[in-house]
């Protein structure tokens, strides 16, 4: 398991992807500036044999954030918005089909973003949005925008892919975060968040980890739903929606440091487990100081079917999977003081989308 060292996945992920390409630059007399907005009829194309891992055509004011074409994994083409210190992508467009990097693909800006691949056609946009530029504010938040201030149609704040950011609201009508594997979630209810386990083709979502706000008050029909904010003090708010009114939230291991200044995001990583990490003025890599499921056999990814996870020391909880009625049924059995493994009176608890065993 990966406790408490900075995440394997992420540090591998670091050292191969690699800002490479020269920051594209506004076509002026001083030629200096680098693009902070696309307006209409804006097009770039990425190359077949473009070197780098990251091709940025658009910049935040504060240098921070770039907004681009990404390589992903050994050979797949996505759009993302990247944290240039960490060369983290803090979101993704996730197309439902995968671009192939190998291929040159163009992205577009004409009243929405489009990448289109030649021949294959269209394989991600901002659908029916209508707009007059792109920008990527200081806060990460890729926007869409119409002139003079009339409103801001799309933002990559209010699509999430896996990870939140600093200032970034999450509600019971943003769309879920979903792992990069697209195996997990974790979706807002009225006066809760929780974690859950993506079946595609209708099954059923297993619920394995659910936070509920302490003073959200969930008999109370009148009362608000509640949203999440990352907080640079070092926590995640929970509120009333419509205002601020803070109804709890989860501090970090960083929250009594008063570490001001780290930018901060919450991501739902592969393994299932749900993080918070930081960054600081010359970090080298995230530090995590959060995550939301602290035993590794509490996650539904610690082994795969009919393995085994025994935690250090000894055993006191056992999960596995199971394959059942074409779902992954993850099991979780917990070893009694005298150390025997009953299997007898297995309870299945399809709500929560676990069988216990009753010892
Ligand atoms: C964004 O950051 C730059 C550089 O730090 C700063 O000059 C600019 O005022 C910031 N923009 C906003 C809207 O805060
Ligand atoms: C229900 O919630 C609303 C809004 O938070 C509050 O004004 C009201 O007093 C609550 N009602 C009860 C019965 O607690
Ligand atoms: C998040 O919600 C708060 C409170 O409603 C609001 O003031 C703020 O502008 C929202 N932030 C974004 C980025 O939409
Ligand atoms: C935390 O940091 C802020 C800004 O540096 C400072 O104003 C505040 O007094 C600090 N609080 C504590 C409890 O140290």
């Amino acid at each position: 398991m990966r406790e408490g060292k900075p995440d394997p996945a992420i540090a591998v992920f670091l050292a191969a992807l690699f800002v490479a390409s020269a920051v594209p630059l506004i076509n002026g007399a001083d030629g200096e500036e680098p693009v902070t907005q696309l307006s209409n009829g804006f097009t770039a194309t990425h190359l077949a044999d473009a070197p780098g891992r990251f091709e940025p055509v658009l910049y935040s004011h504060n240098g921070v954030f770039a907004f681009g074409f990404l390589r992903v994994g050994s050979a797949s083409l996505d759009l993302a918005v990247v944290h240039l210190p960490s060369s983290f992508p803090l979101w993704r467009a996730t197309p439902d089909r995968v671009a192939d990097w190998s291929r040159p693909a163009t992205l577009s800006f004409d009243s929405r973003l489009v990448l289109t691949v030649p021949r294959v056609g269209e394989l991600w946009s901002t659908l029916n949005v209508v707009g007059d530029t792109v920008a990527l504010l200081n806060s990460s938040d890729l926007v869409i925008r119409l002139f003079n201030g009339r409103g801001t149609p799309w933002r990559s704040f209010e699509n999430p892919s896996d990870t939140l950011v600093l200032g970034q609201n999450f509600t019971m009508s943003s769309p879920p975060l979903i792992s990069k594997n697209r195996r997990f979630s974790l979706r807002f209810a009225k006066t809760y968040m929780a974690l859950y386990m993506e079946f595609y083709g209708g099954s059923k979502r297993p619920m394995y980890w659910q936070y509920t706000a302490r003073e959200a008050q969930p008999e109370n029909a009148t009362q608000p739903p509640v949203y999440g904010r990352l907080d640079s003090r070092g926590f995640f708010g929970f509120y009333l929606l419509g205002g601020d009114q803070s109804v709890d939230m989860l501090a970090f291991d960083t929250f009594v440091r008063n570490l001001t200044g780290a930018f901060r995001r919450m991501t739902l990583d592969d393994d299932g487990n749900l993080r918070a990490y930081y960054w600081t003025e010359g970090s080298k890599a995230w530090t995590s100081d959060y995550k939301a499921i602290s035993g590794p056999c509490e996650l539904p990814t610690s082994c795969g079917a009919y393995g085994l996870c025994v935690p250090g020391g000894a055993p006191r909880s056992l999960s596995y999977y199971v394959p059942h009625q074409g779902m992954q049924i993850f099991v979780k059995i917990h070893v009694t003081e005298d150390q025997n493994l009953r299997e007898e009176n297995v309870v299945s608890d399809v709500r929560q989308g676990m069988l216990a065993v009753q010892a």
